[in-house]
C-alpha cells in the first residue's frame, strides 16, 4: 500500500511529543493538507480500552507476551478504522507513536526478540509503513526529569532508568538502519530550536517525496 504521508512521532517519555506534534500538525496544514492526529495505544474506542489496561497499575507484572499482543490487537483496530480510510481519504496521518516504540519498548525494553516482532508487524499491517518518522531524542535523565514532573507515573513511567537507556539505544540503532525513513531531532534544545529542526526535516521529506 503506498503511504505518501504517514508519519510518526517517536521517542522516550518526556521528549516533548504533544507540543511538537502540535507544530507539525500546522506545518501541513499551511501546505493545505487535511491532518489528522491520532495516537498509539489508542486512537479507537477500543485502543483506548486496551490503553488503559497496559498502562494501568491493577496489571503490573503483566506478561511480556500478552503486552506485545495487545499492542497489536490495538493497532490492528487502529489501522482497520482509522489510519488506512485516513491514507485512502488522502489525509496527512500524524501518529503519536507506532512500531517502532514496539520495537523499543517491547523489544529493547523487555528483550522480545525482533524477528517476534516483525512477524505480527507484517500479519497485522501488510505493508503498511510510516513514510517519515521523527525521532525526538533526549538523554534518558533529562526525558525521566522532565516525565516526572507531570501527572502520576503509569506502568511504563515506573520503569527504571536501565529499561529506558535500552529503549533509547533500540531507537537510535532502528534510525541508523533506516536513515531515509527516519530523521532524528535534538529535543534537548529550546522548543524554538526543536522546531527549526523539525522544519528542516519536514521540509527536505517535503522535497524528497515530491521528487
Ligand atoms: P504515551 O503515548 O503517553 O507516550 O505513552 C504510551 C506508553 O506506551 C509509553 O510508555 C510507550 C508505551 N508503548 C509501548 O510500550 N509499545 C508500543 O508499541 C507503544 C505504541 C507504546
Amino acid at each position: 500500500m503506498k503511504c505518501d504521508r504517514f508519519i510518526t512521532v517517536e521517542g522516550i517519555e518526556g521528549v516533548g511529543k504533544s507540543t511538537n506534534l502540535a507544530y507539525i500538525k500546522t506545518y501541513f496544514e499551511a501546505l493545505n493538507d487535511e491532518v489528522l492526529i491520532t495516537r498509539e495505544p489508542g486512537g479507537t474506542l477500543l485502543g483506548e480500552e486496551v490503553r488503559e489496561i497496559l498502562l494501568a497499575h491493577r496489571h503490573d507484572g503483566m506478561a511480556d507476551d500478552t503486552e506485545l499482543l495487545l499492542m497489536f490487537a490495538a493497532r490492528a483496530e487502529h489501522i482497520a478504522t482509522v489510519i488506512k480510510p485516513a491514507l485512502v481519504s488522502g489525509k496527512t496521518v500524524l501518529c503519536d507513536r507506532f512500531t517502532d516504540a514496539t520495537y523499543a519498548y517491547q523489544g529493547g525494553g523487555r528483550g522480545i526478540t525482533s524477528e517476534r516482532i516483525a512477524t505480527l508487524e507484517n500479519w497485522v499491517q501488510g505493508t503498511l509503513r510510516p513514510s517519515l518518522t521523527l525521532l525526538l531524542d533526549v538523554s534518558v535523565d533529562i526525558g525521566l526529569q522532565r516525565a516526572g514532573k507531570r501527572n502520576k507515573a503509569d506502568r511504563f513511567e515506573k520503569e527504571q532508568h536501565d529499561f529506558f537507556d535500552r529503549v533509547r539505544a533500540c531507537y537510535l540503532e532502528r534510525a541508523r538502519h533506516e536513515p531515509d525513513r527516519f530523521q532524528i531531532i535534538d529535543a534537548s534544545q529550546s522548543i524554538a530550536s526543536v522546531q527549526d529542526q523539525l522544519t528542516i526535516s519536514l521540509d527536505r521529506y517535503m522535497r524528497l517525496s515530491q521528487a
